[in-house]
């Protein structure tokens, strides 16, 4: 498949990057079933109701083999990442373990923390009329706000970041030594992690883990790394990109910043807001399944054993399901998107992530009503994930006229 022109799709084209959009329209009128060979090679679909249809089909697009989900994996491991690299009847054994900690009513008793910390980070900023928005706003709010919701020590957070980046950076440069080292790293954080809650079990998940049981047996040491590294990893870069896709588009937008802005105590053009911001700009743009038969879907069959890109973020787009789809509609009303996937490996942090972008959106608006871009954005090098590595925004200094002590902890 010639995407455009001469190019193949490739997530890792700068020119993709800038602008998925153009490539996803060509795709899902010209082409709903694709295959490039670039990035290993692998088949594609982008229309809303194949990628809901592939999504829910489990025993078609599985999900269980390790490495499967990032395209390209360019470090095989030997040991699932739970519950997302399993399958039913096992995924749902395994995913209910941490059900009641990912509970709506469990993720909205951390409202206040979450605000205090917002508040927090723009007391340092909000004097000097600039910031960047990634390193001074979203990473360490949702850093933080995961360290709390995990109970875990906030410094650790600065720590996770550094292995996120690592494992980036080390793929994007093709340094294999820079990825594997920060992915042992981590494991061996989480291993201790898990080592110190079987010595002394705490009332957080970890524990929970530890103490739990899958078919009369305990998780194995290899199944509870793999479980710990999701927690850690699983929505933090997706969140950071969430809350800077929503700012991104308000600095850019007046009209649309202006009437969230005298709407921020409207607790339903809020959320709907939000889920249109994760609709229009999805932070999770393509993830992969593996065939487990030969399947046939337009005319074209995809053989058994094949790598399936699914475009989260291209279903988002489809003007099919989506009147106005490349729009964003603040107060759309029906919005059945996929930002958090569908089926049985439906985001479990999804509540989490909400209540991260509801507040950070709100406070910022609350405090800096209004902000423009203060230079060229810098986009993330990775087209399977949509969001930013600086955004610079300007705006009028302010102080908070009623500040007092307002300390927080070292986020990262
Ligand atoms: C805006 C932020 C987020 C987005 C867009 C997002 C998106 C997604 C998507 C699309 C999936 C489905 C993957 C698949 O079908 O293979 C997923 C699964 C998952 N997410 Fe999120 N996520 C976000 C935030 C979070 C957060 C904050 C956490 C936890 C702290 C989290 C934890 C998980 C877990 C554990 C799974 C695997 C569920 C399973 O396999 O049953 N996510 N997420």
């Amino acid at each position: 498949m010639k995407a455009l022109g001469e190019r193949e799709f490739d997530h890792y084209d700068p020119e993709f990057i800038k602008d998925p959009y153009v490539v996803y329209d060509h795709l899902r009128n010209a082409c709903p079933v694709a295959h490039t060979s670039k990035q290993g090679g692998f088949w594609i679909l982008s229309r809303y109701a194949d990628v809901r249809a592939a999504l829910q089909d489990w025993q078609t697009y599985s999900s269980a083999i390790p490495g499967t989900i990032a395209i390209p994996n360019y470090h095989a491991r030997d040991y699932p990442v739970l519950p997302i690299e399993a399958d039913p009847p096992a995924h749902g054994k395994y995913r209910s373990l941490v059900r009641d900690v990912f509970a709506r009513e469990a993720v909205d008793q951390l409202e206040d923390v979450v605000r205090d910390v917002a508040d927090a980070l723009i007391d340092r900023f909000a004097a000097t009329g600039h910031c960047d928005l990634v390193h001074d706003y979203a990473l360490p709010l949702v850093s933080h706000a995961l360290a709390r919701f995990l109970k875990l020590p906030v410094e650790d957070a600065e720590r996770w970041v550094y292995w996120a980046r690592e494992i980036f950076e080390g793929r994007m440069g093709d340094d294999p030594a820079r990825t594997s080292g920060a992915t042992e790293e981590m494991a061996a954080y989480v291993d201790g992690l898990m080592a110190n809650r079987i010595a002394e079990p705490q009332d957080d998940v970890f524990s929970l883990l530890t103490q739990a049981r899958v078919d009369g047996a305990a998780l194995s040491p290899l199944e509870l790394r793999g479980y710990g590294i999701l927690l850690l990893t699983a929505g933090r870069e997706a969140t950071v990109d969430g809350i800077n896709n929503a700012l991104w588009f308000l600095a850019e937008h007046a009209a649309e910043r202006d009437w969230l802005a005298q709407r921020l105590d409207d607790g339903a053009a809020l959320r709907a807001a939000v889920e249109e911001f994760l609709r229009n700009m999805s932070p999770i743009q393509l993830l992969g399944r593996i065939t487990t038969r030969d399947t046939t879907l337009h005319g074209v069959t995809i053989p058994k054993g094949e790598s399936l890109g699914v475009l989260y973020g291209a279903a988002n787009r489809d003007e099919a399901e989506f009147p106005q789809a490349a729009s964003c509609v603040l107060d759309r009303r029906r919005n059945p998107h996929l930002a958090f996937g569908v089926g049985v490996h439906t985001c479990l942090g999804a509540h989490l992530a909400r209540l991260d972008l509801r507040v950070a959106i709100k406070q910022l608006l609350r405090r800096i009503p209004d902000f423009s871009l203060a230079a060229e954005p810098l986009w993330a090098s990775n087209g399977d994930t949509r969001g930013f590595r600086r955004l610079d925004i300007r705006f009028v200094a302010s102080s908070r006229p009623e500040s007092g002590d307002n300390d927080m902890e070292s986020p990262a």
